[in-house]
Protein backbone atom coordinates (compact mmCIF):
# COMPACT_ATOMS: atom_id res chain seq x y z
CA UNK A 1 0.00 0.00 0.00
CA UNK A 2 1.53 3.74 -1.05
CA UNK A 3 1.74 6.24 1.34
CA UNK A 4 -0.43 9.21 1.30
CA UNK A 5 -3.57 9.89 2.97
CA UNK A 6 -6.95 7.85 2.16
CA UNK A 7 -5.96 4.83 0.83
CA UNK A 8 -8.12 2.05 2.04
CA UNK A 9 -7.51 -1.89 1.90
CA UNK A 10 -10.56 -3.72 1.65
CA UNK A 11 -10.29 -6.88 3.22
CA UNK A 12 -13.51 -9.22 4.31
CA UNK A 13 -14.04 -9.00 8.10
CA UNK A 14 -14.06 -13.31 9.20
CA UNK A 15 -17.64 -13.16 9.31
CA UNK A 16 -17.55 -12.75 5.64
CA UNK A 17 -20.00 -9.37 6.79
CA UNK A 18 -18.08 -6.29 7.32
CA UNK A 19 -15.25 -5.05 5.57
CA UNK A 20 -11.60 -3.29 7.72
CA UNK A 21 -10.39 -0.15 6.38
CA UNK A 22 -7.08 0.88 6.89
CA UNK A 23 -6.75 4.46 6.55
CA UNK A 24 -2.92 5.93 5.79
CA UNK A 25 -3.45 9.51 7.16
CA UNK A 26 -0.55 11.17 5.75
CA UNK A 27 2.98 10.05 6.81
CA UNK A 28 2.48 10.54 10.20
CA UNK A 29 -0.11 7.67 11.30
CA UNK A 30 -2.34 5.60 10.37
CA UNK A 31 -5.68 3.94 11.88
CA UNK A 32 -7.34 1.18 11.78
CA UNK A 33 -10.24 2.81 12.54
CA UNK A 34 -13.62 1.47 11.90
CA UNK A 35 -15.62 -1.04 11.23
CA UNK A 36 -17.91 -0.82 7.95
CA UNK A 37 -21.24 -1.66 9.08
CA UNK A 38 -23.25 -2.93 6.53
CA UNK A 39 -26.68 -1.78 8.05
CA UNK A 40 -29.87 -1.74 6.06
CA UNK A 41 -31.00 1.16 4.51
CA UNK A 42 -34.06 1.94 4.43
CA UNK A 43 -36.08 3.10 1.91
CA UNK A 44 -36.40 6.77 3.25
CA UNK A 45 -32.88 6.75 4.27
CA UNK A 46 -32.03 5.67 0.70
CA UNK A 47 -35.13 8.48 -0.51
CA UNK A 48 -33.13 11.44 1.74
CA UNK A 49 -29.43 9.97 0.43
CA UNK A 50 -30.60 10.34 -3.36
CA UNK A 51 -32.47 13.89 -2.95
CA UNK A 52 -30.99 15.75 -0.04
CA UNK A 53 -27.36 15.06 0.06
CA UNK A 54 -26.49 17.65 -2.89
CA UNK A 55 -27.55 20.13 -0.06
CA UNK A 56 -26.76 19.37 3.34
CA UNK A 57 -23.41 17.24 2.68
CA UNK A 58 -19.59 18.73 1.61
CA UNK A 59 -18.08 16.54 -0.72
CA UNK A 60 -14.55 15.20 0.16
CA UNK A 61 -12.08 17.11 -1.13
CA UNK A 62 -8.32 18.03 -0.83
CA UNK A 63 -9.18 21.62 -0.43
CA UNK A 64 -10.42 23.80 2.92
CA UNK A 65 -13.88 24.39 3.39
CA UNK A 66 -15.13 28.20 3.74
CA UNK A 67 -17.42 27.69 6.73
CA UNK A 68 -18.78 31.43 5.73
CA UNK A 69 -19.98 30.34 2.06
CA UNK A 70 -21.10 26.77 3.69
CA UNK A 71 -23.47 27.86 6.07
CA UNK A 72 -23.87 31.99 4.56
CA UNK A 73 -22.77 33.04 8.19
CA UNK A 74 -19.51 33.58 10.62
CA UNK A 75 -21.20 31.10 13.44
CA UNK A 76 -18.63 29.42 15.24
CA UNK A 77 -18.31 25.48 13.85
CA UNK A 78 -18.75 22.29 16.07
CA UNK A 79 -17.94 18.91 14.38
CA UNK A 80 -18.86 15.75 15.54
CA UNK A 81 -17.00 12.73 14.55
CA UNK A 82 -18.94 9.55 14.21
CA UNK A 83 -22.46 10.67 15.08
CA UNK A 84 -24.42 7.37 14.05
CA UNK A 85 -27.86 7.55 13.59
CA UNK A 86 -27.40 11.38 14.34
CA UNK A 87 -29.96 12.24 16.47
CA UNK A 88 -28.45 13.89 19.57
CA UNK A 89 -26.39 16.02 16.67
CA UNK A 90 -30.16 17.32 15.07
CA UNK A 91 -31.17 18.04 18.35
CA UNK A 92 -27.63 20.28 19.47
CA UNK A 93 -27.92 21.73 16.29
CA UNK A 94 -31.90 22.40 16.96
CA UNK A 95 -31.44 24.06 20.15
CA UNK A 96 -28.36 25.59 19.22
CA UNK A 97 -29.14 28.07 15.82
CA UNK A 98 -26.48 30.45 16.73
CA UNK A 99 -23.98 27.62 16.14
CA UNK A 100 -22.80 25.64 12.93
CA UNK A 101 -22.33 21.69 13.05
CA UNK A 102 -20.39 19.84 10.70
CA UNK A 103 -21.05 16.05 11.23
CA UNK A 104 -18.43 13.86 10.22
CA UNK A 105 -19.39 9.73 9.60
CA UNK A 106 -18.69 6.90 7.40
CA UNK A 107 -21.88 4.83 8.03
CA UNK A 108 -24.76 5.58 4.83
CA UNK A 109 -27.30 4.17 6.72
CA UNK A 110 -27.59 7.05 9.73
CA UNK A 111 -26.20 9.46 7.38
CA UNK A 112 -29.69 9.38 5.03
CA UNK A 113 -31.10 9.17 8.86
CA UNK A 114 -29.88 12.30 9.83
CA UNK A 115 -30.48 13.70 6.20
CA UNK A 116 -34.06 13.31 7.19
CA UNK A 117 -34.13 15.02 10.84
CA UNK A 118 -32.41 17.68 9.13
CA UNK A 119 -34.99 17.96 6.19
CA UNK A 120 -38.05 17.16 8.65
CA UNK A 121 -36.65 20.14 11.63
CA UNK A 122 -35.87 22.68 8.70
CA UNK A 123 -32.46 22.97 10.25
CA UNK A 124 -29.66 25.52 8.20
CA UNK A 125 -27.17 25.00 10.23
CA UNK A 126 -25.97 21.20 10.19
CA UNK A 127 -23.47 19.82 7.01
CA UNK A 128 -22.47 16.59 6.81
CA UNK A 129 -19.26 14.99 5.23
CA UNK A 130 -19.08 11.13 4.61
CA UNK A 131 -15.90 10.33 4.39
CA UNK A 132 -13.20 8.95 7.26
CA UNK A 133 -12.58 11.89 9.78
CA UNK A 134 -8.66 11.58 9.89
CA UNK A 135 -8.58 12.48 6.10
CA UNK A 136 -11.14 15.52 6.49
CA UNK A 137 -9.34 17.10 9.16
CA UNK A 138 -6.11 16.97 7.28
CA UNK A 139 -7.40 18.20 3.80
CA UNK A 140 -10.63 20.27 4.84
CA UNK A 141 -10.75 21.95 8.29
CA UNK A 142 -8.67 24.64 8.37
CA UNK A 143 -5.87 25.38 11.35
CA UNK A 144 -7.70 27.19 14.35
CA UNK A 145 -10.89 27.27 12.79
CA UNK A 146 -12.86 25.06 15.26
CA UNK A 147 -15.05 25.87 18.10
CA UNK A 148 -15.44 22.21 19.52
CA UNK A 149 -15.09 18.84 18.86
CA UNK A 150 -17.70 16.37 20.23
CA UNK A 151 -17.11 12.72 20.27
CA UNK A 152 -19.85 10.42 21.43
CA UNK A 153 -19.54 6.38 22.21
CA UNK A 154 -16.38 5.81 19.98
CA UNK A 155 -15.80 3.11 19.24
CA UNK A 156 -14.06 1.42 22.17
CA UNK A 157 -11.79 -1.64 20.00
CA UNK A 158 -11.98 -3.43 23.19
CA UNK A 159 -9.30 -5.96 22.88
CA UNK A 160 -5.77 -4.88 24.00
CA UNK A 161 -4.03 -5.58 20.56
CA UNK A 162 -6.99 -3.57 19.11
CA UNK A 163 -6.04 -0.30 21.80
CA UNK A 164 -3.96 0.95 18.63
CA UNK A 165 -7.80 1.56 17.05
CA UNK A 166 -9.07 4.11 19.34
CA UNK A 167 -9.42 7.36 17.45
CA UNK A 168 -8.68 9.53 21.04
CA UNK A 169 -5.44 9.00 21.34
CA UNK A 170 -1.79 10.75 20.54
CA UNK A 171 -1.15 11.68 17.65
CA UNK A 172 -4.69 12.18 16.71
CA UNK A 173 -5.54 14.38 19.68
CA UNK A 174 -2.72 16.45 18.13
CA UNK A 175 -4.66 17.12 15.03
CA UNK A 176 -8.06 17.78 16.74
CA UNK A 177 -5.47 20.77 19.00
CA UNK A 178 -4.34 22.26 15.70
CA UNK A 179 -8.06 22.40 14.71
CA UNK A 180 -9.49 23.85 17.42
CA UNK A 181 -9.21 28.09 18.08
CA UNK A 182 -7.96 29.22 21.38
CA UNK A 183 -10.60 28.67 24.14
CA UNK A 184 -12.10 25.50 22.50
CA UNK A 185 -12.93 22.27 23.42
CA UNK A 186 -13.16 18.15 22.75
CA UNK A 187 -15.72 16.64 24.42
CA UNK A 188 -15.81 13.05 24.66
CA UNK A 189 -18.87 10.89 26.18
CA UNK A 190 -17.89 6.83 26.53
CA UNK A 191 -18.82 3.56 28.57
CA UNK A 192 -16.27 1.83 28.61
CA UNK A 193 -14.27 2.60 31.52
CA UNK A 194 -10.82 1.53 30.03
CA UNK A 195 -10.96 3.75 27.08
CA UNK A 196 -12.72 6.23 29.38
CA UNK A 197 -8.89 5.93 31.30
CA UNK A 198 -6.43 5.87 28.05
CA UNK A 199 -8.29 8.96 26.79
CA UNK A 200 -8.06 10.71 29.75
CA UNK A 201 -4.12 10.09 29.87
CA UNK A 202 -4.00 10.88 26.00
CA UNK A 203 -5.73 14.02 26.27
CA UNK A 204 -3.85 15.30 29.75
CA UNK A 205 -0.48 14.65 27.33
CA UNK A 206 -1.82 16.56 24.67
CA UNK A 207 -0.21 19.79 24.77
CA UNK A 208 -2.21 22.75 25.18
CA UNK A 209 -5.66 21.06 26.33
CA UNK A 210 -6.46 21.47 29.58
CA UNK A 211 -9.01 19.24 31.69
CA UNK A 212 -11.94 21.50 32.55
CA UNK A 213 -12.15 19.20 35.65
CA UNK A 214 -10.34 17.05 37.84
CA UNK A 215 -10.54 14.22 36.07
CA UNK A 216 -13.97 13.25 34.72
CA UNK A 217 -16.45 15.60 34.12
CA UNK A 218 -20.18 15.72 35.24
CA UNK A 219 -22.44 14.70 32.85
CA UNK A 220 -23.41 17.93 30.39
CA UNK A 221 -26.61 18.29 30.53
CA UNK A 222 -27.27 19.95 27.10
CA UNK A 223 -25.94 17.19 25.62
CA UNK A 224 -29.27 14.63 25.00
CA UNK A 225 -28.26 10.68 24.96
CA UNK A 226 -27.57 9.02 21.87
CA UNK A 227 -28.75 5.58 20.73
CA UNK A 228 -25.65 4.40 22.20
CA UNK A 229 -25.77 5.72 24.97
CA UNK A 230 -29.63 4.76 25.51
CA UNK A 231 -28.20 0.86 25.16
CA UNK A 232 -25.08 1.22 27.45
CA UNK A 233 -27.99 2.99 30.43
CA UNK A 234 -30.17 -0.17 29.43
CA UNK A 235 -27.31 -2.32 30.60
CA UNK A 236 -26.67 -0.34 33.80
CA UNK A 237 -23.20 0.38 32.15
CA UNK A 238 -21.24 3.81 33.37
CA UNK A 239 -21.16 6.83 31.52
CA UNK A 240 -18.05 8.95 31.50
CA UNK A 241 -17.38 12.32 30.44
CA UNK A 242 -14.06 14.17 29.11
CA UNK A 243 -14.07 17.75 28.78
CA UNK A 244 -10.62 19.50 27.56
CA UNK A 245 -10.16 22.95 26.69
CA UNK A 246 -7.21 24.27 24.21
CA UNK A 247 -5.46 27.12 25.61
CA UNK A 248 -7.52 27.40 28.62
CA UNK A 249 -6.57 30.76 29.46
CA UNK A 250 -8.09 32.25 26.27
CA UNK A 251 -11.48 30.14 28.03
CA UNK A 252 -11.30 33.14 30.80
CA UNK A 253 -9.83 35.66 29.93
CA UNK A 254 -11.79 38.95 27.69
CA UNK A 255 -11.13 38.80 24.71
CA UNK A 256 -10.59 42.96 24.56
CA UNK A 257 -8.84 43.23 28.05
CA UNK A 258 -11.22 45.09 30.00
CA UNK A 259 -10.83 43.69 32.95
CA UNK A 260 -7.30 44.09 33.12
CA UNK A 261 -5.21 46.68 35.20
C1 LIG B 1 -20.06 3.35 18.43
S1 LIG B 1 -20.68 4.38 17.16
C2 LIG B 1 -21.40 5.74 18.08
C3 LIG B 1 -22.40 6.50 17.26
C4 LIG B 1 -23.06 7.70 17.97
N1 LIG B 1 -22.09 8.72 18.32
C5 LIG B 1 -23.82 7.27 19.19
O1 LIG B 1 -23.36 7.56 20.32
O2 LIG B 1 -24.89 6.66 19.04
C6 LIG B 1 -19.20 5.11 16.51
C7 LIG B 1 -19.42 5.75 15.15
O3 LIG B 1 -18.21 6.37 14.75
C8 LIG B 1 -18.06 6.19 13.35
N2 LIG B 1 -16.63 6.28 13.04
C9 LIG B 1 -15.63 5.54 13.59
N3 LIG B 1 -14.44 5.88 13.08
C10 LIG B 1 -14.69 6.87 12.19
C11 LIG B 1 -13.86 7.61 11.32
N4 LIG B 1 -12.54 7.40 11.28
N5 LIG B 1 -14.43 8.54 10.53
C12 LIG B 1 -15.77 8.76 10.57
N6 LIG B 1 -16.62 8.07 11.36
C13 LIG B 1 -16.08 7.13 12.16
C14 LIG B 1 -18.64 4.82 13.07
O4 LIG B 1 -19.07 4.67 11.73
C15 LIG B 1 -19.81 4.75 14.06
O5 LIG B 1 -21.02 5.16 13.47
Amino acid sequence: MGAGHGVFNFGPHKNGRHKVITVMCEKQFSIKSYVLRNGRITKAQQRSLDTLSGTYCIPFNDGPVDFGLVFNNSNPVTIEIGFGMGSATAEIASANPQKNYIGIEVFRAGIGRLLMEIDKRHLTNIRIVEYDVTAVLKKMIPDGSIAAFHIFFPDPWHKKRQNKRRLVRLPFTDVLVSKLRDGGYVYMVSDNEDYCNFALAELTSTRTLHNAYEKFAPRQDWRPPTKFEKKALASAKDVKELLFVKNWKAFYEPANGDDEE
